[in-house]
């Protein structure tokens, strides 16, 4: 077991779950180093799709749909000028790296294939855990954008038990460079929005389906957790997480976990259609 019977108590009752220092630092620089070099060898000019979450995610293109079964770097709004043109060297320009990086980069294989990660996700009651989606967020310093209030599950339509958020802290996370934001209890509300693609046409839309404020009933609470520390959460958990305001950047690497036999939306933006499950 890589949970204790608390741990599996307090998940269920908070819907979320913050275990510190599960991995090491060196495991954690593996990470970084990988996804510096990812970055190194992103054309930034080739591809100038940024990742932002205050359009209602009007923004998404086919580089990013395609990322589902690849790897591909989006970048900081904040890092880009009027012309398109990139204001600050890349290594310091990418929002995120996604979404196979589990099954398309070495080191981050071998680290999703650790044996800690199917064991919790055992514990939560997962027969057979796949990993659906990877991605490495660096909420760079001065410009890392905000995450809005949202709800995993509004992203990943899967049918019993859902999905479960996994979120490892490269770098320490703060208050002050970004750390995440729960709202114990929340999950037992309603899902507020849904995201869906209309292949046939190509067009994809996030509706509100549940007009339940986002603040309110639960209160909002800083998840801060050093570095190589783990947070799981409940498809239904609202969370969020600030600008970096700071001169520290906050490097998270996440996964979405399905279950191998749940139901899998068509209309789902994220679809495997080549790749294998990557069961853990
Ligand atoms: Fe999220």
């Amino acid at each position: 077991m890589a949970l204790s019977d608390s741990d599996i108590t307090r998940y269920r009752e908070q819907g979320f779950l913050a275990i510190e220092r599960v991995f090491s630092p060196a495991q954690m620089a593996a990470l970084r180093e990988a996804a510096l070099a990812i970055v190194d060898d992103f054309d930034a000019d080739a591809h100038r799709t940024v990742f932002r979450t205050d359009d209602r995610d009007s923004g998404r293109d086919d580089y990013f749909f395609d990322s589902a079964e690849a790897v591909h770097c989006f970048l900081e709004a904040g890092a880009v000028d009027e012309h398109s043109r990139l204001n600050r060297d890349k290594t310091l320009a990418i929002n995120k790296i996604g979404h196979a990086l589990h099954d398309r980069d070495e080191t981050f294989r071998a680290f999703c294939g650790h044996p800690w990660f199917g064991a919790a996700l055992r514990d939560l009651g997962f027969a057979t855990p796949v990993v659906m989606q990877t991605m490495y967020i660096f909420k760079q310093p001065g410009i890392g954008g905000e995450v809005r209030w949202h709800q995993d599950g509004s992203y990943l339509i899967s049918g019993p038990p859902g999905i479960v958020g996994v979120w490892v802290a490269v770098e320490d996370a703060t208050e002050t460079n970004g750390c995440l934001w729960m709202q114990p209890g929340a999950h037992r509300g309603p899902l507020r929005e849904r995201y869906a693609v209309d292949w046939d046409s190509g067009s994809a839309e996030l509706t509100t389906i549940d007009d339940m404020p986002w603040a309110g009933r639960w209160k909002p609470e800083p998840v801060p957790v050093p570095a190589g520390s783990v947070v799981l959460f409940h498809e239904r958990m609202p969370h969020y997480s600030s600008e970096n305001q700071s001169d520290r950047s906050r490097h998270a690497f996440t996964l979405h976990v399905s279950d191998q036999d749940a139901d899998w939306a068509p209309e789902n933006w994220l679809q495997r259609r080549q790749l294998p499950p990557f069961r853990l």
